[in-house]
């Protein structure tokens, strides 16, 4: 049987976004126009994605994915209590608490309800996991960020790489989120994409800071099978994006990597917040959970200098269009690129 990717209709795969933006209605409405719709199981519980799974296959009976948080080890308190006891000085906070996002219950539900593809950010799930995901009938798609995992999760069995490049908006899908790798620049796209290409055989779709059919074009032209595209469907009406992130991402603000929100690097478009906590230190979950309140606060105020504002480098153009439009305009414009590309005379041809 064919892989999932190769039966879509357009190679446009929907980025999951969990915390508010990704809902039935937007995947259903990326999978029904020929994409590949996700559902973002992270921050719920089992049950609430059980949920969101049954309203997706009401909505549609086009294949769709969903995506998964593979948990990391608790964090010391020594490496986040004084970093907390700071904020708390200034803002509401809450109990730096460690869990694993229920991840063994999603995968229970996973295995008894399976969906086409099974995606996995933060980390590669091991390989009894994943072949306990392929009896139940999934593909296993797991988001790199370097050639070493990308083997890695090749030798566990995922049928797909997401390779991220660091314009990627949201967290990095690194496996181990560690600051002394900051002395180091994260790989861009097209170099990361390139570089996989050399190293595996298995599909890489591609994804980071595309946010136009042009850009889809690069991503298919450097080897990828496909995109995972996130921001440009932030300002759809179907998504779930709060007001304060809906608006800002059409201003030029640029964007920056920081762990001040969750204590997992994640890129979001520059605030106060951000460039007041550069030294935040490396605690996912425990840092999510303490800026729960403060984020909260912020998001009812209307205070974008206080919440997380994730978001690619390309965002300001992502467009206020209907998701099914906005892939059939991805796909056209890309389709044009293409041909741009190949009118263009190479020496000798
Ligand atoms: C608001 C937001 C939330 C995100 N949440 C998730 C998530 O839950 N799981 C995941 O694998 N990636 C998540 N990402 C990252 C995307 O999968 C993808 O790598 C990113 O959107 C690509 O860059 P772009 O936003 O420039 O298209 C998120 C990105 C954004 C912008």
């Amino acid at each position: 049987m064919g892989m999932v990717l190769d039966e879509l209709g357009t190679p446009i795969v929907l980025a999951p976004m969990a915390g508010g933006p990704s809902t039935p209605e937007l995947a259903a409405a990326v999978s029904d126009a020929g994409g590949l719709g996700f559902i973002a199981a992270g921050y719920l519980s089992a049950a609430d994605l059980g949920d969101r799974i049954e309203r997706t296959r009401a909505l549609t009976s086009a294949p769709f994915g969903v995506n998964l948080f593979y948990p990391s080890a608790p964090s010391p308190t020594e490496t986040f209590g004084a970093y907390v006891t700071d904020l708390a000085r200034e803002f509401p906070v809450g109990e730096p608490r460690y869990d694993s996002d229920d991840w063994d219950a999603k995968l229970d539900l996973l295995t008894a309800a399976p969906v086409p593809v099974v995606s996995c950010t933060f980390g590669c799930p091991s390989a009894p996991e994943i072949t306990r995901l392929h009896a139940a009938g999934s593909e296993v798609w797991v988001t790199v960020t370097s050639v070493a995992e990308a083997k890695y999760a090749v030798e566990a069995g995922a049928d797909a790489l997401i390779a991220q490049g660091s314009e990627a908006g949201g967290h990095r899908g690194t496996f181990a989120d560690r600051p002394a790798d900051d002395l180091t620049d994260p790989l861009g796209l097209l170099a990361l994409v390139q570089l996989l290409t050399a190293a595996v055989h298995t599909p890489i779709v591609a994804t980071g800071g595309i946010t136009t059919g042009a850009g889809l074009a690069a991503a298919l032209s450097a080897g990828a099978a496909a995109a995972q595209i996130g921001t440009a469907f932030l300002r759809c009406p179907e998504a779930g994006t709060a007001p304060l992130l809906r608006d800002a991402i059409t201003l030029d603000t640029p964007t920056m990597l920081t762990r001040a929100f969750t204590g997992r690097r994640a890129r979001g478009l520059r605030n106060l917040f951000m460039l007041e906590h550069p030294d935040a230190p490396a605690a996912y979950p425990e840092i999510h959970y303490a800026t729960g309140p403060l984020r909260a606060a912020a998001r009812t105020e209307g205070n974008a200098d206080a919440v997380n504002l994730w978001a690619g480098q390309a965002h300001s153009l992502a467009p206020e269009l209907p998701a099914g439009e906005l892939v059939r305009q991805l796909s056209e414009s890309a389709k044009d690129a293409l041909k741009r590309a190949l009118s263009i005379r190479i020496q000798g041809c």
